[in-house]
Order: C-alpha cells, then sequence, then structure tokens
C-alpha cells in the first residue's frame, strides 16, 4: 500500500550503515510501488558532494548491497530522481540553513540519525533552533542506544527536550525479523500454545543467536560494547519479551511495549556462576577476536550464555537460557520451548520419558517445529521415538514467503505511516541497561577473563556445563 509522498533525512548519509542497510531497504520499498510521487530522500552529512555526486554514490551502494532482490533495469535512475544531498556539520552551523529550506511543510518527515549516540543531542537540538522539530517530524536512532543506565537516561534526556515519546523511533533490527513478528502470531493467533505457555509446562526456554562472522571491521566499535551491549541488553532482551510476556489487549504500541517492560523488570539478577563469556581464538588464517583490535590483551567477550529467571506468577520456577556469540559453528538462530515430560509413562521405564519441544527458527530457513512423540514403527512393542512436525515456511508458503521485506524495509516504513508497536520506548530500554549493568560491572570489579574458545565451535565448553549442571543441554547450533 503506498504511503503518502514524506521526506526522509538521512544524517549519516554517507556512512556504512546508510550504503549496506537503509538505502536498499529504500530502493525495494521504491521498487516495490510503495513511494508516492513527491517523496524524497535527503543524504546529509560532512563529506562535500553534490547531488550529482550522491546520487552516483548511492547507485554503487545499490549495486554492491542489494544481491537478491532484483529490480528492472531504469528503476536505479528512477530512484535517483528522488535522491539529493546537503554537506552538513552536525556540531556546527555549515548547512543547517539549506537542509531547513529543503523542508515541505504539511507531511511526514523523518530524520534518521545513522551517527554515533554522541551526536543525537546535537542533532536534535539543531532541529529545533533551525524549526524542523515540529509535530510532523519523527527522529529514528539506532543502537547503541548509550552504553550503560546513565548514559541511556541522558540520551532520552536529550532527545525528550525537543520531542514527545511519539516522535521517537528507537530501532532494534529484530523486531523488524518477519520471523520475529511471526513469535506473536504463533502465540496469540493459536490457542493450542498459550495454555501451555507458563511455568506449570515448560521445563525451559533457550534462545540461541550464534554467529559465524567474526568482528572483522568493526573492532573498534565491538570492543568497547561486546556481545553483552551489543546483542544481549538488545536483540536478545527482545526475543525474551516477546516469548515471555502476558498476551497484549491490542497489537498496538504502546500495549505490547507496556507488557514487553513488566518481563524486562521482572528479571533476576544473574549470578556469576550462572553466565560464561567467551571469545574467539585464530582458526588457521582466519583472525581470532583479538587481532581485530588494538588492545591485544582485551577482555571484552564474543560470546555470552547465560541463565536467567523471571519472577512473576507465569514463569517463576522456569529458566530461560540465553546463547550468543560471534565465530561460531553456523549461523543460527532460534527460541526452543521445552515442554516437561508427562508425569507418569504408562509404557513403563524403557520406553523412556520424553518432551515435547517447540523451536522457532528466526534464521535461516525461517519455520517452527514441534517435536512429536510416537510409537516407533514396527513389531517391536511399545517404544517411542520423537519425530518433528516440521513447517519451513518458504515450503508452506511459496515464493511469497521468500520475497518477504527485510528488517529494515519494514521498520522505515513503520516509521513513515506513524506506527511505533516495533520500536523500543525509552522506559524499555533503560530498563534493560538496569539489568545489564550490574552484570558488566560484576565482571570489572572481580576482573573476570573471557574464557577463549576455538572459532567453528559451539563456544566454551563452559557453556555446556551451565546447562549440564541443571540436567538439561543446549540444542545443536547448526
Ligand atoms: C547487530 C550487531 O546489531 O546485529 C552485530 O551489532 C550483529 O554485531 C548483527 O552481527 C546481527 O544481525 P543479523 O540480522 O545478521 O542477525
Amino acid at each position: 500500500i503506498p504511503v503518502d509522498p514524506f521526506d526522509l533525512v538521512i544524517f549519516g548519509g554517507t556512512g556504512d550503515l546508510a550504503r549496506r542497510k537503509i538505502l536498499p531497504a529504500l530502493f525495494r520499498r521504491f521498487c516495490a510501488g510503495q513511494m508516492q510521487e513527491g517523496t524524497r530522500i535527503i543524504g546529509a552529512a560532512r563529506a562535500e558532494m553534490d547531488d550529482v555526486d550522491y546520487r552516483a554514490f548511492v547507485a554503487e551502494a545499490l549495486i554492491e548491497f542489494n544481491d537478491g532482490h532484483g529490480c528492472e533495469e531504469g528503476t536505479i535512475a528512477a530512484f535517483q530522481r528522488i535522491l539529493s544531498y546537503v554537506t552538513l556539520d552536525a556540531l556546527g552551523e555549515n548547512g543547517w540553513a539549506d537542509l531547513a529550506a529543503k523542508m515541505h511543510d504539511g507531511r511526514v518527515r523523518a530524520f534518521y540519525f545513522s551517527v554515533g549516540p554522541s551526536l543525537f543531542g546535537a542533532l536534535a537540538e539543531k532541529l529545533h533552533e533551525h524549526g524542523m522539530a515540529d509535530s510532523d517530524t519523527r527522529i529514528v536512532v539506532e543502537k547503541p542506544f548509550g552504553r550503560d543506565l546513565s548514559t541511556a537516561k541522558a540520551l532520552n534526556r536529550a532527545l525528550a527536550d525537543h520531542f514527545d515519546e511519539g516522535q521517537i523511533y528507537r530501532i532494534d533490527h529484530y523486531l523488524g525479523k518477519e520471523t520475529v513478528q511471526n513469535l506473536m502470531a504463533i502465540r496469540f493467533g493459536n490457542m493450542l500454545f498459550e495454555p501451555l505457555w507458563n511455568s506449570q509446562y515448560v521445563d525451559h526456554i533457550q534462545i540461541t543467536v550464534a554467529e559465524t562472522v567474526g568482528v572483522g571491521g568493526r573492532g573498534e566499535y565491538y570492543d568497547r560494547s561486546g556481545a553483552m551491549r551489543d546483542m544481549v541488553q538488545n536483540h536478545l532482551m527482545q526475543l525474551l519479551c516477546l516469548i515471555a510476556m502476558e498476551p497484549p489487549a491490542k497489537f498496538e504500541p504502546d500495549s505490547v511495549r507496556d507488557e514487553k517492560l513488566k518481563v524486562i523488570r521482572a528479571l533476576d539478577e544473574v549470578l556469576p556462576d550462572q553466565i560464561v563469556r567467551g571469545q574467539y581464538l585464530a582458526e588457521g588464517d582466519k583472525p581470532g577476536y583479538l587481532d581485530h583490535v588494538e588492545t591485544t590483551d582485551s577482555t571484552t567477550e564474543s560470546f555470552i550464555a547465560l541463565k536467567v529467571h523471571i519472577s512473576n506468577w507465569r514463569w517463576a520456577g522456569t529458566p530461560f537460557y540465553l546463547r550468543t556469540g560471534k565465530r561460531l559453528k553456523a549461523r543460527s538462530s532460534e527460541i526452543a520451548v521445552v515442554f516437561k515430560a508427562t508425569p507418569h509413562s504408562i509404557f513403563g521405564p524403557e520406553a523412556g520419558r520424553h518432551r515435547n519441544i517447540l523451536t522457532i527458527r528466526l534464521q535461516p530457513n525461517e519455520g517452527i517445529d514441534l517435536d512429536v512423540t510416537i510409537k516407533e514403527p514396527g513389531p517391536g512393542g511399545m517404544r517411542l521415538i520423537d519425530v518433528p512436525l516440521d513447517m519451513t515456511f518458504t515450503e508452506a508458503l511459496g515464493p511469497d514467503a521468500e520475497d518477504v521485506a527485510d528488517a529494515y524495509e519494514r521498520l522505515i516504513m513503520d516509521v513513515v505511516r506513524g506506527n511505533q508497536t516495533l520500536f523500543m520506548r525509552g522506559d524499555e530500554v533503560e530498563a534493560a541497561w538496569a539489568w545489564t549493568d550490574p552484570i558488566i560491572a560484576g565482571w570489572e570489579t572481580r576482573g573476570d577473563d573471557p574464557i577463549a574458545y576455538e572459532s567453528g565451535s559451539s563456544g566454551p565448553e563452559e557453556a555446556l556445563a551451565l546447562m549440564h549442571r541443571d540436567g538439561r543441554k543446549w540444542r545443536e547450533v547448526r
């Protein structure tokens, strides 16, 4: 469905995120016919360029990063016509009057802060000073949203000086992923699961986000963050919230975000023996973590596994195990809901006690499967085996399921439509930091070092032990 013409300004319009994600996402929505005549995309950055240079720059980025999304010839040229550029100094005066002169009244204006968080306050202030911060304005900010509770609060305050919460779109791109939204459809669109979705029936839940990539060229950023700040505080936390929250009354921004916030606030503290940090080693000619960063004795973690309880009526007694890491065996993200064994086996002790497991595969190979216990075929008596009821979305739904918009496409169009459901509210982000801060502070005061792990493995052995101790095991990363 086309949206009314809008103006989108990308601060950091020549940066890496703009090239890799934002511009290709906008291009695909343009190709899909979602942008009407008159829509304008304005790049803004320090580099000296004019409109012609910027159009060429964007065309190059599209050719490099738009793989797999074919557009007819000529569409890049058509897209280029809606692009323009302003050379601008975020901290000085240069360029602001030019930008203000380009704005149209009475249409949605979105300003994408694709810059480091240290510039968020200054940009908000300048937009206000130059008369661009009115009620039609929306701002989009990227992670990292601070590096702890106090910096996140300071950022929230700096934005709140000029914008209402309803105008601030904090991106966590995991919320824009198709299967992440499917978590809500599976839970709240079916009668089958929700009655069992509690500590009476669920033994434990595992959330894994495994990556094969290392930190590559992002060493400088990553070494100041680590897996806890880069992945757990935001992406894994959001998955945990969607899996654990109470049913919101409506699929509307504040209904959903209120429920997520309650989950974060009910998280228990994580004790030192409930968390394992790792750092990957070099393998053959592939560099190890320490080869990417300047400090050769860096103690930043590229892997985390932890166990946490949610102290509320629904979940007391059911542990949640979270795990994420770089340079692991496979790229695989999934959530497994492991149900309890039946209370009694009528087939005798030799039949074993079986558990149903509902696995929601987020990427790749999106789908769900449910392990169901059945009789092993044949005359050998009543022996039980577990068989998956497996649904891969592309197989079940055909090519349409393959052509789904990527997270950035969906989220940017939600900004234009004014739908904040898939964006984080300020209090959510602060609550997530309030839970993360003591964990990080604990490592710092104790001087804990991460455990080295082999590249291409499932992480440090100690992470396996974290579950073995509880008589459970991680699902294989594959
Ligand atoms: C980003 C992190 O937010 O998410 C990266 O900064 C990580 O370190 C990436 O690789 C993972 O996203 P995706 O969509 O590839 O799972």
